[in-house]
């Protein structure tokens, strides 16, 4: 990417609105906007833009939304990672690269989150190392 400002979207699947609520031992006491604020400060090149949905279609209606002007989004696909060839899909057709994000290491967790239908449409994934996956994976993006 060149010197222009970066217009990044970081995309939160279901029951991502909960995170800082939601089983704070696995995914931490930060709420998200706590840790946008971070990142948007740790980041001024950059433009971030967020959004939440636990609705399936609305995912994918976001990601054609911005997948064609955008310059990268930062996707934490939450469950649907090991249930959906919709999202899959989606991302094999937009041209804005995807980097996959787990806050967790799901490799450590139950056999059914080992599989992610999802990570052979994205230009890479970033796993286990908190709420610091997604600064990782902006990080990556901001190498292109
Ligand atoms: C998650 C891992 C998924 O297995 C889970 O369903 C989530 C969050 C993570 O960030 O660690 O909702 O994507």
């Amino acid at each position: 990417m060149n010197n222009r400002m970066k217009h990044i979207l970081v995309l939160n699947g279901p029951n991502l609105n909960l995170l800082g609520k939601r089983e704070p031992d696995i995914y931490g006491s930060n709420s998200m906007e706590t840790s946008l604020a971070a990142l948007q400060e740790r980041f001024p090149q950059v433009e971030l833009s967020y959004y939440q949905s636990n609705v399936e279609g609305e995912l994918i209606n976001k990601l054609h939304e911005v997948g064609f002007t955008y310059d990268g989004i930062v996707f934490n696909a939450g469950a649907y990672t090991h249930t959906s060839v919709a999202l899959h899909d989606a991302i094999k057709a937009i041209n804005t690269p995807v980097v996959e994000v787990h806050i967790s290491n799901v490799y450590q967790r139950e056999t059914y989150r080992h599989t992610s239908l999802i990570t052979g449409a994205c230009l890479g994934v970033i796993g286990g190392f908190g709420m610091d996956s997604y600064r990782l994976a902006i990080e990556a993006l901001l190498q292109l």
